[in-house]
């Protein structure tokens, strides 16, 4: 949450800068602001609330001047969204400007030593503390401001990437992290600076990613600098990235949900590359190979995720049960890292994270290593700090995912926890050769299959007319379908802000049942797998009470187009497999009544993609 961009170098910055906060604009967009200081080195600080857009417009007839900037796009942890807590912050001087993304938890301490000091705040943030501290202990102990921002970061509690800009050293950032992401990017005689590496790569593929506590002195004409805040010398380790520009843009798409709903084909065929033989008589997960006995001696597997990854975790449960025959516990991440656990090492963790940021996630980790488990990452962005976290994982290789809804991580995530499942299932001698066969052989095809779910796009759009009035849904799954109906019915929340529930089917007779009118659209998942006769009995208690029932069912049912209200054809694939389907039209569901009722799908109100608070 909150997006961090910087730039010192030869080329004027603020195109460089306001760009990279579009790119980043996924991660917060209640209020946006830029500090550059120009030739004449004046630091001239620009701030708006609301979108980058916004910011934009107002600071088009200002002064933008200059080869040096920071810039910050904000999603509220303390103090509403407005142009005062916007960021960047001044120190009282207005001599250091600092943008932030983070929580600095024990920032009351802090303010109230420093307004005792005489000190006074014009926000209700806590990144303007860390400023003011900044310029007190620079100021009343005649330090450079290196030092001081590692003696005032030793004295903060919390979570931040911080970058820093001093009128008085007009070609020096210094940045900051410690639980908040931060990459710098290493160009031809110019640096860059962002919370991840989608600003940068138009520019250049050389990054380093800061470790926790680490400090980049970022100087024009120097190379770039690391050292910790307890001042000893780090030698940068500099990465190449792989990410092609297009990948980032809509490419026609209306929005990006609906080019990343669109992608989903491709992503799982990229997602399967190399991990499937091509007769699909083998699944290879390196990670697996170099972690066999580890993995294969487990008793017990806990997986720890958020939203939507805690859904693709419960799907990651039936498949290793049913196939690997080893319990498996899915536990929220921020509710797993507050208990204490029975936990030690012979358990493995499997992290499950888009973003591989998640504060909650990250603590959740932290929390298990230290208990002795094994740690399992299954991430989608590259170098971000769950995979380096963790002692091996597989990236689910979707490339990146900008809607803030997450669609095309859902799918990605769980073919690499089938994956996941049939190698160690091989290996375990727990299925069987035609079993294994089998399913692989309904991998392979699902790209294909996804795509003709994907041509339900035009009825599901007509569908969604209807039910633009709804303030409730209520989505329904049994098995495999059940956490399909959670992501549908969170997926429908967060972008048209209507409220729906998921539910187990049977379930409902014990309470939900009682919501049911006919005004109460039920989307129910009812496709020709094990359960489908139950599936068919909560269908017709939902029709005695007049439910309007939309359902996605096997193609060629013709029992279910009877008794429901809607029904939408899927290809059939095998019941383990089948979220990668019914999922589809439940993301395109969601698109299509979000756009009707005229909301930002993209950017949904209080959202941000990369939750790295808790
Ligand atoms: C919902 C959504 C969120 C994320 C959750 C975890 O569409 O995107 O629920 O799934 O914040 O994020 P990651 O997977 O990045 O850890």
């Amino acid at each position: 949450m909150c997006g961090i961009v910087g730039y010192v170098g030869m080329r004027e910055a603020y195109p460089i800068l306001i760009k990279g906060l579009k790119r980043l604009e996924y991660r917060g967009y209640d209020s946006a602001g830029v500090a550059i200081i120009n030739n004449n080195q004046n630091l001239n600080v620009y701030k708006a609330k609301g979108k980058v857009s916004e910011l934009e417009a107002y600071i088009s007839d200002k002064d933008v001047s200059g080869t040096i900037g920071i810039a910050h796009t904000r999603w509220a942890t303390h103090g509403e969204p407005c142009k005062a807590n916007a960021h960047p912050h001044y120190s009282s001087s207005e001599n250091i400007a600092l943008i932030h993304n983070g929580i600095i938890e024990n920032y009351a301490v802090l303010k109230n030593r420093l307004q005792e000091k005489g000190y006074t705040f014009k926000s209700s943030t806590d990144t303007e503390v860390l400023v003011q501290l900044i310029e007190y202990i620079k100021v009343s102990k005649d330090l450079d401001l290196l030092t001081a921002v590692q003696l005032a970061l030793r004295e903060v509690i919390g979570a931040y990437a911080i970058a820093v800009l001093d009128k008085d050293r007009p070609s020096e950032i210094i940045a900051a992290r410690k639980s908040s992401p931060l990459v710098v990017g290493i160009g031809d005689n110019e640096f860059f600076l962002a919370s991840d590496a989608t600003p940068i790569v138009e520019y250049t593929d050389k990054v380093v990613y800061l470790e926790d506590e680490e400090i980049a002195l970022i100087r024009y004409g120097e190379d770039l600098k690391v050292v910790n805040i307890q001042n000893v010398s780090v030698t940068p380790e500099i990465q190449t990235v792989a990410l092609n520009i297009g990948q980032l843009e809509k490419g026609g798409y209306p929005h990006f949900m609906l080019k990343e709903i669109f992608e989903q084909p491709n992503c799982i065929r990229d997602c399967m590359r190399g991990r499937i033989n091509v007769e699909g008589t083998n699944v290879v997960l390196s990670a697996i190979i170099d972690h066999k006995e580890k993995l294969l001696k487990a008793k017990r597997f806990i997986i720890v995720a958020c939203g939507t990854s805690w859904h693709a975790g419960l799907i990651g449960k039936h498949l290793i049960e049913s196939y690997c025959r080893i319990p498996v516990e899915v536990e929220y991440a921020s509710e797993f890292r507050y208990r204490d656990p029975v936990i030690d090492e012979n358990d493995v963790v499997i992290a499950i994270s888009q973003s591989g940021e998640t504060a909650d996630t990250l603590a959740a980790i932290d929390l298990a290593r230290r208990c002795g488990a094994f740690i399992y990452g299954i991430c989608n962005s590259v170098g971000s700090s769950i995979p380096r976290s963790t002692h091996t994982g597989s990236y689910i290789h979707v490339g990146p995912e900008i809607g803030v809804a997450s669609t095309k991580a859902f799918t990605g995530q769980v073919t690499v926890l089938a994956m996941l499942a049939l190698t160690l299932a091989k290996n375990k001698q727990t299925i069987s050769n035609n079993e294994f066969l089998k399913i692989v052989g309904e991998l392979m095809s699902i790209p294909d299959k996804m795509e003709k779910a994907i041509q339900t796009n035009n009825q599901i759009a007509s569908i969604a007319k209807v039910f633009t009035y709804a303030h409730n849904f209520i989505y329904l799954g049994r098995g495999y379908s059940y956490p399909v109906a959670l992501e549908g019915a969170l997926k429908l929340k967060e972008i048209s802000y209507i409220h729906a529930e998921g539910y187990p089917a049977a379930e409902m007779k014990h309470g939900p049942i009682a919501l049911i009118d006919e005004e109460m659209p039920v989307v129910v998942i009812a496709t020709h797998n094990g359960m489908y006769d139950k599936i068919l009995s909560n269908i017709q208690e939902i029709k005695a009470r007049k439910g309007r029932v939309i359902a996605f069912v096997s193609e060629g049912d013709e029992v279910i187009s009877k008794l429901a209200d809607i029904c939408i054809e899927l290809p059939q694939t095998t019941e383990c497999l089948d979220p990668l389907i019914t999922t589809i039209p439940l993301q395109l569901l969601a698109y299509h009544i979000a756009v009707c009722k005229g909301k930002d799908v993209d950017q949904p109100r209080n959202l941000a993609k990369s939750v790295t608070v808790e």
